[in-house]
């Protein structure tokens, strides 16, 4: 039996712990048998001391075996591939990848998560759609992505109780934002869910986790290093978060940008990082083909309306109106205008998201309400040319106070300067 005392005080020295040490640590705090207090202080530890790589498998390992695993692939018969994204401002991706890899052939079945802060949850915007459940037990979730092609719920089943604990704790315990307990929390979830490929978006910038491209690699890299050990396919891109994808921030305004992007009538940034990620995943699929031959049919499907018609089918399986119309909106709509004529050269997306946070669209308790018809539209983006007065953005609220809160936030987030900002796409690095 270890004693979780000389863990914490080997960690805090810098020592390596072995993999059995690590895993029962692990176990036992799931069990209850290692109180949160030492639990925190190990976390604390790592936070200074860091983790190996095969110390950062080992604790995925344990969260892994601390629940149940689902074997979607097996219970398919086909290999199935699976996509993540670390959360940012308007990330809407996989509402609008999931119909597009579905409508090529590959079925997409997804368990994600509910956004907490400045970041937006898909299940949170889903849930914006009428009648929506983003409860399906195992079977069913199963058996949608058999006969549908495409599922996206909770967290089903006893996935993984290891990280809901071990979540919760660090996220009041100042030990959230440690990359090897980023790693294992997100890969623990994703190998845990059974696919067999995964695509891994880490986002870059002030809206994300990661603020620099050097700390976005170093992450990247231990989570494909740990689907590696763990004998699945991994490749991550690194991706843009110094301003919102997209134009839409708020839950029911990026349900309709993710249907129009997959209707082939998208904001440039969103439709080429949804190319990008589609493409990445059919090649690693069993379909066999190329990266190149992946973004021809992601396209196709994004024009032929395939994608929109598999998106209405799976809306309608688990319960909600996949008409547009269907969404809530709010019922006042403010504008925020360019006080000069320029170039944009920001569009900060942290204060975007917390002012769609404090328009009631997020969360910052996870018990809060959210109001899902509420957010921001920015539809001048970085790099863009402006006239005085021109609208840069519009502000959804449910009433004329936090509407005025929220159009000073949205001002104060976008800069206009007269030389145009050095040009990058919204992919920034490949790891595979
Ligand atoms: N997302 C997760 O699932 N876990 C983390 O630790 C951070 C982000």
């Amino acid at each position: 039996m270890i004693r979780a005392a000389d863990l914490i005080e080997r960690k805090r020295n810098g020592e390596q712990l072995s993999n059995d040490e690590i895993s029962e640590l692990v176990l036992g705090f799931t069990r209850g048998d290692v109180p949160d207090y030492q639990m925190a202080a190990w976390c604390m530890a790592v936070y200074f001391k860091g983790l190996t790589g095969s110390e950062t498998h080992a604790l995925t390992d344990a969260m892994i075996r601390s629940g149940e695993t689902l074997e979607l692939g097996k219970a398919l018969g086909r290999k199935v591939v699976d996509k993540h994204s670390t959360g940012g401002v308007g990330d809407k991706t996989s509402l609008a990848v999931g119909p597009v890899v579905a409508a090529c052939g590959v079925p997409f079945g997804k368990m994600s998560g509910r956004g907490l802060g400045h970041t937006g949850g898909t299940l949170d915007k889903l849930e914006s759609i009428p009648g929506f459940r983003v409860e399906l037990d195992i079977d069913a979730f199963v058996e949608q992505v058999r006969t549908v092609g495409l599922a996206i719920v909770g967290q089903t089943g006893d996935l993984v109780p290891a990280d809901k604990k071990l979540y919760a704790l660090r996220d009041v315990t100042a030990t959230v934002d440690i990359v090897p307990l980023i790693a294992s929390s997100i890969m623990s979830k994703k190998l845990a869910a059974g696919a067999d490929a995964i695509v891994l978006d880490v986002k870059v910038g002030d809206g994300a986790f990661m603020k620099t491209l050097d700390d976005a690699r170093i992450l990247a890299e231990q989570m494909v290093d740990l689907g590696r050990r763990e004998g699945r396919e991994v490749v991550c891109v690194l991706t843009d978060m110094d301003q919102p994808l997209g134009a839409a921030v708020g839950n029911a305004l990026e349900v309709r940008e993710a249907v129009d992007t997959i209707s082939a009538e998208g904001p440039p940034d969103l439709s080429e990082l949804v190319l990008d990620a589609s493409a990445r995943l059919l090649s690693l699929s069993d379909l066999g083909v190329s990266l190149e031959e992946g973004r021809e049919r992601a396209q196709q499907a994004m024009t032929d309306g395939s994608a929109r018609e598999t998106y209405e089918r799976w809306i309608r399986a688990q319960g909600g109106d996949p008409d547009l119309d269907a969404l809530p909106r709010a019922p006042f709509v403010t504008e925020v205008r360019a006080p000069r004529a320029g170039i944009v050269t920001r569009v900060a997306a942290l204060p975007i998201g917390i002012a769609s946070l404090e328009l009631g669209g997020g969360r910052r308790q996870k018990d809060d309400t959210i109001d899902h018809s509420v957010g921001v539209v920015c539809s001048a983006k970085r790099g863009q040319t402006v006239a005085a007065g021109q609208v840069l953005a519009d502000v959804h609220a449910r009433d004329e106070e936090s509407a005025a809160r929220a159009v000073d936030m949205v001002a104060a987030a976008y800069e206009i300067g007269d030389e145009a900002p050095a040009p990058h796409g919204i992919l920034l690095d490949v790891i595979a």
